[in-house]
C-alpha cells in the first residue's frame, strides 16, 4: 500500500510528464482530462485481482510513471542499438505510456475497479476490489482510445497502434498487428516494441517488490493480507493526511 503522500507525488510527477513532453493544445487537452477524473485516477487501482500488479490505492499513477520511466530508458538502448529514429517521436512514446492503461479507468460514469462486496472473498481471499458490471464490456485499449477522443484528444496513427498493442502477444488480439510474416504488414515503427517492453517490465518490478518478500516469507493464516482494511498507524495517517493538497483525496484517504 501507498502512503497518501506518495500517492500526491506520484500524481504530481505524472502531471509533470505531460507538461514535459505533450505540447501545444493536447497538452492543455490532456490535462484538463486528467484534472476532471483527478481524484478517481488518483486513487485507482492498476488491477482489481490482488494476484495481478500494484492492485492498492494509487497503485494505477505509480505504474503508469513506472511505465514512462521505463519507456524513455528502453528507448535509449534501441536508440544504441540502431533503431530507425526517424519513424516515432518522444512525445509519442511518452503520449503511449501515459494513456497506454487509460481504458481501466472505466466509463465516464463508472469506475471498472470498485472496492469488493463479497466480505468472504474480501477476508478468506484478501480481494480489495472487484470488476464493476455496470461498465459495459470493451478491452482496456479500446476504452482508452475511445476516452481519449470522446474528450477531444487526438492520437497519431503511431499512438494508436502503441496503445492498441501495448500487451504485445499476451493479448490474441494483437496477432493481427504483430504477428504477420509480411513486411509489408508489419508495424513501420518500433514504438509498439519499446512500449510493450516498457510494460512488461514495469509490471514485473511491480510483481517482485510486491510478491517475492510474501512467497519468501509466508504472512502466518491468522495476518490479515487485504490493503484497504488494513489498519494504518494513527500517527502515520495523520501525518499523511496532513500534507496532502487535495481535499477530495484527503477525504478518500480518510476513509481508509
Ligand atoms: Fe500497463
Amino acid at each position: 500500500m501507498l502512503a497518501a503522500e506518495q500517492i500526491q507525488t506520484n500524481w504530481e510527477e505524472f502531471c509533470n510528464n505531460i507538461k514535459l513532453w505533450v505540447v501545444g493544445d493536447r497538452q492543455k487537452e490532456l490535462l484538463k482530462f486528467y484534472k476532471k477524473y483527478e481524484d478517481r485516477i488518483m486513487m485507482m487501482p492498476a488491477s482489481h485481482k490482488k494476484e495481478y500488479h500494484n492492485a492498492f490505492p494509487g497503485g494505477y499513477v505509480d505504474h503508469v510513471n513506472r511505465v514512462v520511466k521505463c519507456a524513455l530508458n528502453i528507448n535509449d538502448v534501441w536508440v544504441e542499438m540502431g533503431v530507425d529514429t526517424t519513424t516515432y517521436t518522444l512525445e509519442e512514446l511518452v503520449f503511449s505510456a501515459i494513456n497506454h492503461d487509460l481504458g481501466k479507468m472505466g466509463s465516464e460514469e463508472q469506475e471498472s475497479y470498485i472496492p469488493q462486496t463479497d466480505k468472504w472473498r474480501r477476508e478468506k481471499l484478501g480481494e480489495d476490489y472487484m470488476f464493476n458490471k455496470a461498465v459495459e464490456f470493451a478491452s482496456v485499449p479500446d476504452r482508452g482510445l475511445f476516452m481519449l477522443q470522446s474528450h477531444g484528444i487526438q492520437y497519431s496513427f503511431n499512438e494508436m497502434v502503441a496503445i492498441q498493442t501495448h500487451d504485445g502477444l499476451y493479448d490474441e488480439a494483437n496477432k493481427k498487428y504483430l504477428f504477420s510474416y509480411m513486411p509489408e504488414q508489419k508495424p513501420r515503427t518500433s514504438l509498439p516494441f519499446i512500449l510493450h517492453q516498457a510494460d512488461l517490465m514495469a509490471a514485473r518490478i511491480e510483481f517482485e517488490r510486491e510478491w517475492l518478500p510474501k512467497l519468501n516469507n509466508p504472512v502466518p493464516p491468522t495476518e490479515k493480507n487485504f490493503t484497504l482494511q488494513k489498519e494504518i498507524k494513527k500517527s502515520t495517517k495523520d501525518k499523511a493526511l496532513s500534507q496532502l493538497k487535495n481535499e477530495n483525496l484527503k477525504n478518500i484517504f480518510d476513509k481508509l
